[in-house]
């Protein structure tokens, strides 16, 4: 009896040492690689943002931005400051970390988000007069759809408002 108890107390840390790992695993935060212009501020504001949403960011400065957007097949009017990668999808200018999350949970099929240009009231584009602005998912030919809408009213009636832009 003595050596069953020994057992199963074994077995119970074991199971505990494994939950333990697993639960790591799932807090680690996720990575997302980010190029940028060395001189662009609100970058380092979009950066600052994912950071405090539990991201990992690996920033790349390169005065090459064009090219980045470009090799990566970003349909070119869809283009902000900054690009990312992350989960196998590109996330171009300033697209909130919670749309992030929501991308790599429902993994649709998609190149990716961008927040085309620079609205402001977007995460690291804060200002006294925020603008009301879309998240678009995008595909590689360059067709989009309204993943999320933010902004002033945005909640009355969500997306299919470019007008703003
Ligand atoms: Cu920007
Ligand atoms: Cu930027």
């Amino acid at each position: 009896m003595h050596r069953l108890t020994t057992r199963l107390f074994v077995l119970a840390i074991a199971l505990c040492w494994t939950l333990a790992g697993a639960r790591g695993a799932l807090a680690e935060a996720t990575e997302i690689t980010v190029y940028k212009s060395p001189t662009c501020g609100c970058c380092d504001g979009w950066i600052d943002h994912l950071e405090a949403a539990g991201f990992k960011v690996e920033a790349h400065d390169t005065r090459r931005m064009n090219a980045i957007k470009r090799d990566r097949g970003l349909p070119e009017e869809l283009a902000s400051c900054h690009t990312a990668e992350v989960g196998g999808y590109l996330v171009e200018g300033h697209v909130p970390a919670e749309d992030i999350r929501r991308l790599l949970e429902t993994k649709p099929d998609v190149a990716g988000l961008a927040v085309p240009g620079m609205p402001i009231g977007s995460p690291g584009m804060e200002g006294p007069d925020p603008e009301r602005y879309d998240v678009l998912e995008f595909k590689r030919d360059g067709s989009t759809a309204v993943f999320a809408t933010h902004g002033p009213d945005s909640a009355k009636a969500p997306g299919h408002d470019h007008a703003g832009h």
